[in-house]
């Protein structure tokens, strides 16, 4: 399979780690060759209940007997995505009413941008240096890294950026921005939190200016940083809320939630103005709905601050420089660029699934299902310890 992998199934890096899977459940994934590795990865934060969750499985059973695909998105009512919207409505704050369901974080990032500039009439959109909001061409756009976007210009135009916790910049958002899209934390860059009140002062430099802040929880959303959406944390309520990852509970999804007036915009002039095939598929919706019940009824949010506090107590090791994040969203960092490859690397060999950060080369990725047990996270910690003994400087 190996082979065939890099022959056919086109690449994204000239060095995938080419892990052959052979089935995965709770919080480990096993290889082929029958060794069990724990995953402090969760499919890069999507695997919020682990895999196989029950709760979700049955979920999916239930709706492939009932139904598939059967019309595009926004014709006919169907019982998981209408649900699914519901207590999303029922969970979030008033403004945050209505939601458009779509495949992926970077369909919704663009379904966010397109909504901003139908809003407010205007183009103009500001995102953070170091950001990460996918790669459609929209969502590329908001990348800073021009290493990473140059090959591909051009991309949307009218796009600035600002830098993340410096609150300098605000005079930068003006009467001409639609919209400031900002991830809650920051991902790829480091897993940076918002400093002294940032986002608080960027919705209120936005409502001064008139224009909209859009907050990207793709990744700390549904429950990960030890509330439901990140933004809970920092005293904001954004205009428009993108979602994704974990929100599926293994399965393909993306969502932006906006008010029931804002989100109205996109079904008239022009008619259509936003379409897709596939999103609000029921068998995704069902699972997705599954996992934000599972998420909401147990007392998985509030363990999720308790899990991190034992992996900063376990994580005290000369090599680990400093502890990043909020919650089960968390990087470790190691003097070097070098030591943190050979580390995650070692690891696999061990039996422990890590991996890397975009833009942040030093961190090491700990994003474990949030269904992790204290035991697994001593499991995982005790390999991490030994591999970073003996690692040589
Ligand atoms: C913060 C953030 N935004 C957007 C995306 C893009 O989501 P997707 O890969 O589902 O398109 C990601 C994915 O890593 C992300 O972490």
């Amino acid at each position: 399979m190996k082979s065939d992998f890099l022959t056919y199934q086109a690449q994204t890096t000239p060095h995938p780690l080419n892990f052959e899977v052979a089935r995965a459940e709770g919080s480990y994934i096993y290889h082929k060759n029958g060794k069990k590795h724990l995953d402090f990865i969760a499919g890069v934060s999507a695997c919020s209940l682990g895999h196989q969750h029950p709760r979700v499985k049955a979920a999916i059973h239930k709706q492939v007997d009932t139904y598939l695909h059967v019309m595009v998105y926004g014709e006919y009512a169907q019982e998981a995505p209408v649900q699914l919207c519901k207590l999303l409505a029922s969970l979030l704050p008033d403004s945050l009413h209505s939601t458009y369901l779509v495949n992926s974080g970077t369909e919704a990032i663009d379904g966010a941008i397109k909504l901003a500039r139908r809003v407010t009439g205007r183009t103009e959109i500001i995102a953070a240096l170091d950001a990460y909001h996918g790669n459609s061409y929209g969502a590329l756009s908001l990348m800073s890294l021009e290493e990473r976007v140059a090959p591909f210009r051009p991309v949307i135009g009218d796009i600035a950026f600002i830098k993340f916790n410096c609150e300098k910049y605000l005079e930068r958002i003006t009467t001409k921005t639609a919209a400031v899209v900002l991830e809650t934390i920051q991902g790829g860059a480091g897993f940076i939190e918002p400093q002294r009140g940032f986002l608080k002062k960027v919705k209120e430099r936005c409502q001064e200016v008139g224009a909209l802040l859009v907050l990207d929880e793709i990744q700390p959303g549904f429950g990960r940083t030890g509330k439901l959406f990140g933004f809970e944390h920092y005293d904001v309520i954004p205009d428009i809320l993108v979602m994704g990852k974990g929100m599926g509970g293994g399965m393909p999804i993306g969502a932006f939630t906006a008010s029931y007036e804002h989100m109205q915009l996109l079904s008239d002039n022009p008619k259509l103005g936003h379409i897709t095939t596939f999103g609000g598929h029921p068998v995704i919706a069902a699972a997705a709905l599954a996992t934000l019940q599972e998420i909401t009824e147990t007392t998985l949010i509030e363990d999720t601050l308790k899990k991190e506090q034992l992996f900063r107590e376990l994580l005290i090791h000369p090599l680990i420089t400093e502890i990043r994040g909020k919650g089960l969203m968390l990087a470790a960092l190691t003097p070097s660029v070098d030591i943190t490859s050979q580390v995650i690397l070692k690891c696999q060999e061990e039996g422990l699934i890590l991996f890397w950060l975009l833009f942040e080369a030093r961190a090491i990725r700990i994003t474990p299902p949030l269904t992790i047990s204290e035991d697994e996270i001593r499991e995982g910690c005790a390999i991490l310890l030994k591999v970073l003994d003996q690692i040589s400087i």
